[in-house]
């Protein structure tokens, strides 16, 4: 591997071989989301307890300070939007190589939609996104989007996506955890993982024990939005996750943890 590609790597995956990811980039296709009106108040008090955060060039260069910040893992796909779900998987790419260079990103990420209408066309722009970012030694991570279908998620599936990513030259796989087999998904995936949340879940302790089991299981980390930003307890929420991906804590201690920082206490 070239210097540039493992010296951006090593800004995203730390020393211990774990990363705590925090994306923004919900606005591409959403709009102004629940909590995240505003990113720049959003992501303030998160970024010290974030190893990367991932967004767009256009929230990136409005909202977040350049002489403050974290390792960039910039989105470059997108073109659809809510207003047409059924749209959701017919995405291009957005943002140039030079432009993600221009703009110091440690690495760029665009999803891939397997089984749906633009499957090809999906997979053939992560193919062409990782010829030209081998070419800078920027790694790309590939996204596996499910769309509007959450049902998606299992393990069957998951797999099929996360190796096709791996196949078509990902150096790092972003994919949705899922309780039945999740091992299986990481096995069959030889680039390393990282579990995004989705909707945000009922509780705190649902998140910490999915977070927990799905690094037993073998991911390195998580990609982690919704569940963080969206709790009454953002920075809490964060500290407690970073217990468990970076200091082997159990879900009953970063329960704890997140508890003690929630009432004052640290
Ligand atoms: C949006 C994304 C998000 O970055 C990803 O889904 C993680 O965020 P969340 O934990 O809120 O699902 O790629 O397409």
């Amino acid at each position: 591997m070239d210097w540039g590609m493992k010296n951006r790597l090593s800004q995203l995956i730390q020393s211990d071989g774990k990363a705590l990811f925090l994306p923004i980039d919900h606005g591409y296709f959403q709009g102004p989301t629940r909590k995240l009106e505003e990113p720049g108040k959003t992501v303030d008090p998160l970024l010290p307890y974030a190893d990367a955060i991932m967004l767009t060039r256009g929230i990136l260069r409005s909202c977040v300070d350049p002489t403050k910040t974290k390792p960039i893992i910039l989105r470059v796909s997108g073109g659809t939007s809510m207003a047409r779900k059924e749209e959701l998987s017919h995405e291009g790419i957005t943002t140039s190589v030079r432009e993600a260079i221009r703009l110091n990103a440690s690495a760029v990420s665009l999803s891939i939609f397997v089984g749906s209408e633009h499957e090809h066309e999906s997979l053939l722009n992560l193919s062409n996104l990782v010829n030209e970012c081998e070419e800078y030694g920027i790694p790309v991570m590939a996204v596996t989007a499910v769309g509007a279908e959450l049902e998606k998620r299992e393990a069957r599936y998951l797999a099929l996506c996360c190796r096709i990513a791996a196949e078509l030259g990902a150096r790092v796989v972003k994919t949705y955890y899922c309780k039945e087999g999740f091992e299986k998904v990481v096995r069959g995936c030889p680039v390393p993982v990282v579990m995004a949340g989705g909707p945000k879940v009922d509780s705190e302790l649902e998140t910490f024990e999915f977070v927990h089991d799905g690094i037993q299981k073998g991911a390195i980390g998580v990609n982690l939005g919704r569940n963080v930003w969206q709790s009454d307890y953002p920075v809490a929420m964060i500290r407690a996750i970073r217990a468990i991906i970076h200091e082997n804590a159990t879900p009953k201690e970063a329960h704890d943890l997140f508890d003690s920082i929630k009432k004052g206490k640290q």
